[in-house]
C-alpha cells in the first residue's frame, strides 16, 4: 500500500521512513496519485488539516482508503484532529492517532490495519 504523507518538522517522516512501505511526500498538494493510498499528516492550527494536504485529498480522494495523523495531547480535544476532519470529509477509517513520530507499538497497530485494508484478515495473519 503507498503511503503518502505531509511532514513539516519531520516527526510523520520518521513515523513513515521506519515501515518499510512505498511512500510519496507531499510538497504542495498538486501530485497526483493513481492507485489506492493511505494518508498520513500532521495536525496544524487549532486541530485543522495542513493545506497541501487539504488540497491533495480534494484531487485524489477516490484512491483514498485511510488516514492517520501526528499530533500532540498538549493540544486536548484537538489532538490530531486533522484525522477526524479527513475522515468525515471524504468517509475514511481513522487507521490512527499518533503523537510526534510514534512509538515502535504505534508503528506495529498501523502495520496491521494496513495489511487488513490490502487483503483482508487473511493477509494479517499471514503476515505475522
Ligand atoms: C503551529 C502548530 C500547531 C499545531 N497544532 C496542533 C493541533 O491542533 N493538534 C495536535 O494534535 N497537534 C498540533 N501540533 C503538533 C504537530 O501536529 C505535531 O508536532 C506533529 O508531530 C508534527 O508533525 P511533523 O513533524 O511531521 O510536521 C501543532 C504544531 C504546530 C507547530
Amino acid at each position: 500500500m503507498l503511503i503518502v504523507y505531509a511532514s513539516k518538522t519531520g516527526n510523520v517522516q520518521r513515523f513513515v521512513k521506519r515501515l518499510a512501505l512505498p511512500s510519496l511526500r507531499l510538497q504542495t498538494g498538486e501530485e497526483q496519485v493513481s492507485e489506492a493510498c493511505v494518508l498520513l499528516t500532521y495536525t496544524t492550527g487549532f486541530g485543522q488539516v495542513p493545506p497541501e494536504v487539504e488540497r491533495f485529498a480534494a484531487r485524489n480522494w477516490p484512491f483514498l482508503r485511510g488516514v492517520a495523523a501526528s499530533g500532540n495531547r498538549n493540544w486536548g480535544q484537538n489532538f490530531a484532529r486533522a484525522a477526524d476532519l479527513l475522515a468525515e470529509r471524504y468517509a475514511l477509517p481513522v487507521l490512527l492517532k499518533f503523537e510526534l513520530a510514534g512509538t515502535e507499538s504505534d508503528r506495529k497497530g498501523f502495520m496491521e490495519v494496513v495489511a487488513q485494508l490490502e487483503g483482508g484478515r487473511g493477509a494479517l495473519f499471514r503476515a505475522q
